[in-house]
C-alpha cells in the first residue's frame, strides 16, 4: 500500500516516543492568544501529551487527553490527578459532553476518525465546545499523499470549510507541498488546513 498511511505508519506508541519533549503544536499556542477563558480542555489524539501539559501550564483548571492507547501513561503520571484526566477510548466511542470545553484541540487527530462515523463524531466535537470556545487542529486535503488511506477522512478545501461553516473561522491556512516529509524524516506531499475556529 505504498503511499497510503499504514505504508508510513510504525505505530503509535512509537509516534509518541519519538514526539516526547517536543515544544507544543505552534497552532496551540496561537490559539492560547486567542481565548481567555482557562475552565476545560480536551486534547484528542492526545499523544505525547506535550500540548496536554503546556494546557496544563498555561492554567487550565481540567484537562482531558483521548488518546485510544496509552501511549505516554508514564508521562501521565506525572500531571496533577486533580486536575488531569487520561481517557482511553477511540473518538468514535467516546461519548463526548456538550458545551464542555473551552478549548479542544486535535492536533493531527481529526483525519484519523473512520469515514463512515465522521459526521456524527465531528458533530459531537463541535457541539462539545462551549459558546465562544476555539477548534484546534487540523483537516487533511484531497491531494495528500496519504488520501484514500483506510480508515481516514480527507476533505477538498470546499468541504473543509463547508463542515465549518457554523464555527467563526478565525485561521484557515492551506499547506500544499509537495516536496516536504513526515514526522519520521520520509517524503511526503502534505495537503493540510490548519484551523482555529469560535463557536
Ligand atoms: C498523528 S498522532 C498526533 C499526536 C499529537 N496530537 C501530535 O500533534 O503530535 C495521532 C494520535 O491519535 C491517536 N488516534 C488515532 N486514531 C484514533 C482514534 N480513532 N481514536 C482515538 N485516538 C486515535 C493515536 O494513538 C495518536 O496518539
Amino acid at each position: 500500500m505504498a503511499g497510503t498511511f499504514h505504508h508510513y505508519f510504525e505505530g503509535w506508541q512509537k509516534y509518541a516516543d519519538n514526539a516526547a519533549g517536543r515544544p507544543p503544536r505552534p497552532l496551540l499556542v496561537d490559539a492560547l492568544q486567542l481565548i481567555s477563558a482557562r475552565d476545560a480542555a480536551i486534547d484528542l489524539g492526545a499523544g505525547a501529551l506535550t500540548d496536554s501539559q503546556y494546557l496544563l501550564e498555561q492554567g487550565f483548571a481540567s484537562v482531558t487527553a483521548l488518546d485510544s492507547a496509552p501511549v505516554a501513561q508514564a508521562t501521565a503520571d506525572t500531571f496533577p490527578a486533580t486536575r488531569f484526566r487520561y481517557a482511553i477510548s477511540t473518538f468514535e466511542a467516546f461519548a463526548f459532553p456538550t458545551a464542555a470545553y473551552d478549548v479542544v484541540n486535535a492536533q493531527y487527530a481529526l483525519p484519523f476518525i473512520e469515514p463512515a462515523h465522521f459526521p456524527r463524531v465531528f458533530a459531537a466535537i463541535r457541539a462539545s465546545l462551549k459558546p465562544g470556545g476555539l477548534l484546534v487542529g487540523q483537516l487533511f486535503g484531497d491531494r495528500d499523499t496519504w488520501a484514500g488511506s483506510p480508515g481516514m477522512n480527507f476533505h477538498t478545501e470546499t468541504s473543509a470549510r463547508a463542515l465549518l461553516a457554523d464555527l467563526t473561522l478565525l485561521r484557515f491556512d492551506v499547506e500544499d507541498d509537495a516536496n516536504s516529509k513526515t514526522m519520521s524524516g520520509r517524503p511526503k506531499h502534505w495537503h493540510a488546513f490548519h484551523i482555529i475556529a469560535r463557536r
